[in-house]
């Protein structure tokens, strides 16, 4: 195997997996996002570095030219690892690097990395999942418009009454929030938002549905919705669960 997708996990350098790391560690080459650069440092000294991430203020590198850049040091390169932030399958465009590779023969594989949008909602304390309050939950990205949501989206969304998790929610969170309350979901009901899950500038602020517009953190940002997000289980349940005033 050539090149290898590598989860980088949600933040915290010791939550890349055993392998993800030994693999980093020995790359000639490393492609990474922005999300995953703290990553970097695992990297063995001589490596090339390329910076393919869309930090806000540059201009992204479009999808097709990191394609091509992988295809271009997987024929050159004897190891090439692709790093990218929390899992390479969710929300990541993972699978189209993968088809690009197998479409030009170069050998692959693909190792998964703990999402943020199972890592935020637990570094927040809050169980994603919890016996007689949320028996589902559904990750969803917040990056469309959700005026464009199909009919009986949000009502389906609402009919799980499970725990609902919006990647990407920055821009049309307070739309979504007033498409799920149109649904039927309470506007009591607790919206947890996690910034930066499990770095040093973690923040986290608690809300509720019609509460929604004092939640104004920077991203990475992500929302937890549902009855779970009222849960603070960490073990020193620090006093810094109020949203920022602005
Ligand atoms: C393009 S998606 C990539 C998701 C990634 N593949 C994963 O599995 O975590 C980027 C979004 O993930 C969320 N995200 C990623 N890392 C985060 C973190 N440490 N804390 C909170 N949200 C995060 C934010 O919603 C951000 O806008």
């Amino acid at each position: 195997v050539t090149v290898f997708l590598v989860g980088a996990g949600p933040g915290d350098p010791e939550l890349i997996s055993v392998r993800g790391a030994r693999l980093l560690g020995s790359a000639d080459v490393v492609l990474h996002d922005s999300l995953a650069r703290p990553l970097v440092a695992l990297a063995r000294p001589g490596a090339e570095i390329l910076d393919v991430g869309k930090s806000p203020g540059s201009t992204p590198v479009p999808q097709s030219q990191i394609n091509r850049l992988l295809v271009e040091h997987g024929r050159r390169s004897q190891r090439v690892v692709r790093l990218k932030g929390g899992d390479p399958f969710v929300f990541a465009r993972g699978a189209e690097e993968v088809r690009a590779l197998q479409a030009a023969g170069i050998e692959n594989s693909v190792v998964p990395g703990i999402s943020a949008a199972l890592a935020g909602p637990t570094s927040a304390g809050v169980p994603l999942t919890l016996r007689g309050l949320a028996r589902a939950f559904t990750v969803l990205t917040g990056h469309e418009d959700p005026a464009n949501w199909s009919s009986g989206y949000a009502g389906a969304l609402v009919a799980l009454r499970g725990t609902i998790v919006v990647m990407m929610g920055t821009t049309y969170i307070r739309q979504i929030a007033r498409r799920l309350m149109d649904a039927g979901l309470s506007p009591d009901t607790p919206v947890a938002a996690v910034r930066a899950a499990t770095t040093r500038t973690e923040e986290i602020c608690r809300s509720t549905l019609a509460g929604i517009d004092d939640v104004v953190l920077p991203s990475p940002l992500l929302f937890v919705i549902g009855g779970v997000a009222g849960i603070d289980l960490r073990p020193l349940a620090p006093n810094n669960n109020a949203c920022p005033q602005w």
